[in-house]
């Protein structure tokens, strides 16, 4: 299950019942349930009812949620993010800041990188503390490590903005300080493959940082889409509509790699992993429509003799 925010958390981010209930229900039969984008800070807040880890206070909700995950046989991992330049004005009371001025967003000052990098550890930090196995990086859809990567948003002309090398800089930073954070745990990486835009994030570019992410100790690379969002009208009706990006990048690195997009075939999901287009499959919206989805394909996957499946 890719991270999919359900907006039942508290105005303070705080885990509720409800938010433990949304992800018990499905994450019996999954392999690599991922917990929503939860904010690292009060300025990288993008909803009013989005999960939160920027405090110690909310350590114990942590703990509830990653306890009854791993009390249904499944690890627990979190997603940690910051919105930077979209972040919401009215939801964090301040100018938003990102990479570059431009509409609404302020300019990150280098002092403030070093903060932002040292809240994405304490956030580590917190999540390992509430039991968590890992924590998925949101370097994808738009948000702040997201905005350093791609040159749409990143128009700075320091050392963090300008060549492709520049560019992933800042992520890389935050890879480092994390890595270090999570001994013996498992650190992902949503990355933003393809910004669908003549000037933006080519899959080229993400092989590149792919390369790099595994080189920085990345154990997971999950692959979808970049300032296009996670699902772009241009490809939203076809299944499988990242997979393509996911398997390239598979092939530079060696760590496995998740891939998206409008899947909902329990049969084609197995056939992306059983043909080594990618090595996990994730199965979002479906699996949001139908908490039982997994148990489902399961079963479909089991009755069917595997010589039955169709692999062209
Ligand atoms: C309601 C909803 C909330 C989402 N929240 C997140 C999120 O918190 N973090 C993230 O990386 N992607 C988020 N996504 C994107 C999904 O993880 C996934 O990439 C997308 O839905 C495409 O997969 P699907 O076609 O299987 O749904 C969200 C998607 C939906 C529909």
């Amino acid at each position: 299950m890719p991270p999919m925010q359900s907006g039942r958390a508290t105005f303070e981010g705080a885990v509720t019942n409800r938010l433990i209930n949304f992800y018990v229900s499905r994450s019996a039969a999954l392999g690599l349930p991922i917990v929503e984008h939860a904010y690292i800070s009060l300025t990288g807040k993008l909803s009013p009812k989005q999960l939160g880890i920027y405090d110690d206070a909310l350590i114990s909700g942590f703990e509830q949620l990653a306890s009854a995950i791993h009390a249904v046989g499944a690890p627990a991992i979190l997603q940690i993010t910051h919105a930077g330049g979209v972040a919401n004005k009215k939801v964090i009371n301040a100018q938003p800041a990102g990479p570059s001025a431009s509409g609404k967003m302020r300019e990150l000052q280098k002092t403030e990188l070093e903060a932002i990098a040292e809240e994405f550890v304490l956030a580590t930090e917190r999540a390992v503390k509430a039991g968590f196995d890992g924590v998925e990086l949101h370097g994808a859809h738009g948000y702040l490590l997201n905005q350093f990567f791609s040159p749409l948003l990143n128009k700075r002309q320091d050392e963090f903005g300008g060549s492709l090398e520049k560019r992933m800089r800042f992520p890389l930073l935050v890879v480092n300080a994390v890595r270090r954070a999570l001994t013996g745990k498992v650190l992902l990486y949503r990355l933003g493959a393809d910004d669908l835009a003549p000037n933006g994030i080519q899959i080229a570019d993400a092989v590149a940082f792919a390369v790099e992410l595994e080189r920085a100790g990345v154990d997971v690379i999950d692959v979808s889409g970049g300032m296009c969002g996670a699902e772009p009208k241009q490809l939203r009706k076809l299944q499988g509509y990242f997979i393509s990006q996911a398997h390239e990048i598979k092939q530079a690195v060696h760590v496995p790699v998740i891939g998206v997009g409008g899947i909902a075939e329990a049969a084609y999901a197995d056939r992306l992993v059983r043909e080594e287009k990618v090595d996990l499959v994730a199965v979002g919206r479906a699996l949001l429509k139908d908490s039982t989805w997994a148990f489902k394909a399961v079963e479909t996957l089991t009755a069917a003799p595997k010589t039955n499946v169709d692999v062209i």
